[in-house]
């Protein structure tokens, strides 16, 4: 019998995803108009500043039923105004496709809202599971001084709906309010 090695390596500390086959992509403060709340200080921060990376290992194509998907996301440390760094967040495609995320180092909040917009979050600390059901939008912010690195598993055929999150937004954002985190609803 053949053995094989693994084709992807990822770091336990660090989330880092090694080997053939990993899509990156990066979003920096130009690729992120109307996210935050304070526009204009998104707009006066320098363009080219990192938000955040993702790495995804995809082994099967697109929307395979039954595939899984694995990734990476490491969130810089930053605020735009009083708003923490975070991903632009979505539902699935297919609404009803669930995932996992584990938080790896840094400190983090996993924001969600569900179709009837009711929002609420979960502190993310190495080594925390969070298990995000379907038909719920899912947002990550770093809430510390350090990058924030997050593990995530998802079904092939999950797909992203960014475009309702564009439109409408959370009903919520984390804001850093006396120095600390807190879910603040929009008016
Ligand atoms: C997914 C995962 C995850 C997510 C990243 C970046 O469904 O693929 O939730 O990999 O895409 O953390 O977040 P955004 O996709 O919201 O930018
Ligand atoms: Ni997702």
């Amino acid at each position: 019998m053949e053995t094989h090695a693994p084709s992807l390596h990822m770091s336990l500390s660090t989330g880092f995803l090694s080997g053939s086959g990993i899509e990156e992509v990066s979003r920096k403060i130009a690729d992120l108009p109307g996210l935050f709340a304070d526009e204009p200080a998104r707009a006066r921060m320098a363009p080219d500043t990192l938000v955040y990376r993702v790495q995804a290992f995809q082994p099967v194509p697109d929307g395979t039923p039954g595939g899984l998907y694995w990734g990476t996301t490491v969130i810089q440390p930053g605020q735009v105004g009083d708003e923490y760094f975070m991903t632009k967040g979505h539902f699935h495609k297919l609404a009803d496709r669930s995932e996992y995320y584990i938080a790896a180092s840094g400190e983090g909040a996993l924001i969600l809202m569900d179709t009837e917009r009711r929002a609420r979050w979960e502190p993310m600390t190495p080594g925390s599971v969070h298990y995000i059901p379907g038909h719920t939008a899912h947002r990550v912010a770093n809430t510390g001084r350090e990058p924030l690195s997050f593990f995530a598993c998802w079904p092939a055929d999950a797909g992203h709906d960014y475009d309702t999150i564009a439109r409408h937004g959370f009903s919520a954002r984390l804001l850093c309010v006396d120095g600390r985190p807190a879910l603040v609803e929009e008016k």
